[in-house]
């Protein structure tokens, strides 16, 4: 029978220019969504994946997020002391949940280069992989989506969506081949090559990578083997590629939306659609919305 996943890494060293200035003494992984950190948003998909060991790959500047997941024994004095019981279990269920682990990234060398940190700590068994810029709202979490994959192939399995040609430079963007599932869902393909940020013209497919990943440990050698890539950054995409040569690889069209949420346009998205489905304020938030000039 093949483990289930229990690890999960986020890489979170990046520097997070897109976001400048708010991001020049904040970590972009900190910037709320609503009342919660971009980060934790991703960590409840990894809890509620049934993954409950999260590393996060650090760097300069990240001590915010370290605090976030770390009991804050103050605030939740105050907050006893004050009755407030609703805040003072939002508080708890951070730190309460989850084992943390942090490891650093030095230099920012690439997505590939950052779970490459996390290798001592991930051993020798499947982990996933979640990039806290993308959000994604689905009705079974993503990340359990691809594991359902993965226990079924014991592969590593990629996140993928469609996107339109004038986006598709901004992503990795797989070669494959449909293959049936479950009946034929057509959500299912096999990998048979993927770059990594392709110019419109040269992209092999309309099929994206987003940031979910089932990974099989083998990873951590490809990552090792390869040479800098796009951007002179070490490349999951190009890891992922050189992994194609030993190992099946699958991607899987989630089902869910997904948000760009590093980027500012994707980020104001996602704000308002979560605001609009909170129960505490959906209905003033939408009537809101209904009364201003569009
Ligand atoms: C990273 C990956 C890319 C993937 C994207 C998804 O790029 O390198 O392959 O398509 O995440 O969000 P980044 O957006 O970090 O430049």
């Amino acid at each position: 029978m093949i483990p289930k996943v229990r690890k999960a890494v986020f890489p979170a060293a990046g520097l997070g220019t897109r976001f400048l200035p708010a991001t020049k003494a904040m970590p972009k992984e900190m910037l709320p969504l609503v009342d919660k950190p971009l980060i934790q948003y991703g960590v409840e998909e990894a809890i509620h994946s049934g993954m409950n060991n999260i590393i996060i790959v650090t760097g300069r500047g990240k001590s915010a997020i370290e605090d976030h997941f770390d009991v804050s024994f103050e605030l939740e004095q105050m907050l006893e002391a004050r009755q407030k019981k609703d805040l003072l279990a939002s508080v708890r269920s951070v730190s309460d949940l989850i084992d943390v682990f942090y490891v650093r990234q030095k230099e920012a060398l690439g997505l590939g280069h950052a779970v490459l940190r996390a290798k001592e700590m991930v051993a020798n068994e499947a982990f996933s992989v979640v990039l806290s810029d993308d959000v994604i709202d689905a009705e079974i979490p993503c990340l359990r989506q691809l594991h359902d994959i993965y226990e079924f192939y014991g592969c590593s399995v990629l996140a993928l969506m469609e996107v339109p040609p004038e986006n598709i430079s901004a992503y990795g963007v797989v070669d494959a081949e449909p293959v049936a599932h479950n009946g034929g869902s057509g959500r299912l393909y096999r990998i048979r090559n993927m770059v990594e940020k392709p110019n419109a013209a040269d992209a092999p497919s309309n099929l994206a990578i987003i940031g979910r990943y089932i990974l099989t440990p083998e990873i951590f050698h490809s990552v090792e083997s390869i040479e800098p890539g796009r951007g002179g950054e070490i490349q999951l995409t190009d890891a992922l590629k050189h992994l194609l040569r030993t190992r099946p690889v699958y991607g899987y069209k989630f089902e869910g939306t997904r948000y760009d949420a590093g980027d500012k346009l994707g980020f104001l998205k996602a704000t308002v659609e979560f605001a609009m489905k909170r129960h505490d304020l959906g209905e003033p938030f939408r009537e809101y919305l209904r009364s201003i000039q569009i």
